[in-house]
């Protein structure tokens, strides 16, 4: 699989966005889904996969903790598509469990406790979500953090057996903002508050200017173990 993630880089690095995504939506139709929290950079994905496919399949995790601006711009995204993005949510006793072992709000409390509402709340769902699909596309970008600058426009994800493909990975901020200003994609009100990235409400705070664009996501917590475990970049 490496040698074939490889090969696939090498052909497609260069291609922009768009091309790629026009390459694999046909190629892997029905095999192929996106992957949207409602941030800047799915927001452009969904408006020019939308444009390329109506019927292309897009999910959101929704974890049951997320700002009332995200479901604002869901519901704003599936009017001005004339679509529904599908949700999956996180399984009812799996949460009651949550609750019963770490409270409401355990995930303050240790990076075992963040590690295991992350994975009811988003990596399990994430399993259902993939099921069926071969290539999974995400907003991923390099720039966003030290612990995604290595990855590439495909990578494979071990643990999910799926492609990932990451158009936007050589996309600069400035770039999403443009695209999103040009083609009057509709994005989360919170971006215009100080939010760079958005995930769950209590675990996400704006960011001073000029500081790292994670920096407000699981603040309390060292970079390195910045991520929820949906993009862990598999090391063999
Ligand atoms: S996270 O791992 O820290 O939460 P981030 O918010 O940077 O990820 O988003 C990176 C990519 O992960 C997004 O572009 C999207 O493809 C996917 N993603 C993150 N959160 C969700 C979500 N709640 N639902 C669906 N996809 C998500
Ligand atoms: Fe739970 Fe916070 Fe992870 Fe959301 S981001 S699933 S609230 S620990």
């Amino acid at each position: 699989m490496r040698e074939k993630i490889e090969k696939l880089n090498a052909e497609f690095k260069h291609l922009d966005a768009k091309s790629s995504l026009e390459h694999f939506l046909k190629v892997y139709r029905g095999k192929i889904a996106l992957s949207s929290s409602f941030g800047a950079e799915d927001q452009v994905l969904s408006d020019m996969i939308l444009k390329i496919d109506s019927d292309a399949r897009i999910f959101t995790l929704d974890t049951g903790r997320l700002p009332q601006q995200t479901y604002d711009v869901m519901d704003r995204t599936n009017l001005k598509y004339k679509t529904k993005i599908r949700a999956y949510f996180p399984e009812s006793r799996d949460i009651e469990k949550l609750y019963y072992k770490q409270g409401a709000n355990g995930f303050y409390d240790s990076l075992e406790n963040r590690k295991e509402c992350c994975y009811v709340r988003k990596i399990a769902p994430l399993k259902r979500a993939l099921n069926g699909v071969e290539v999974w596309i995400t907003g991923l970008r390099a720039e966003q953090s030290q612990t995604r600058e290595e990855m590439q426009m495909l990578e494979w994800d071990e643990s999910n057996g799926v492609i990932k493909l990451n158009p936007l990975i050589l996309w600069k901020e400035s770039d999403v903002w443009s695209y999103i200003r040009e083609n009057g994609v509709p994005y989360n009100a919170l971006h215009d508050e100080g939010y760079p990235s958005i995930g769950c409400e209590p675990c996400t705070r704006a960011t001073d200017v000029g500081a790292d664009i994670r920096s407000g996501r699981w603040w309390w917590e060292n970079p390195e173990h910045k991520e929820c475990g949906l993009h862990i970049k598999e090391t063999n």
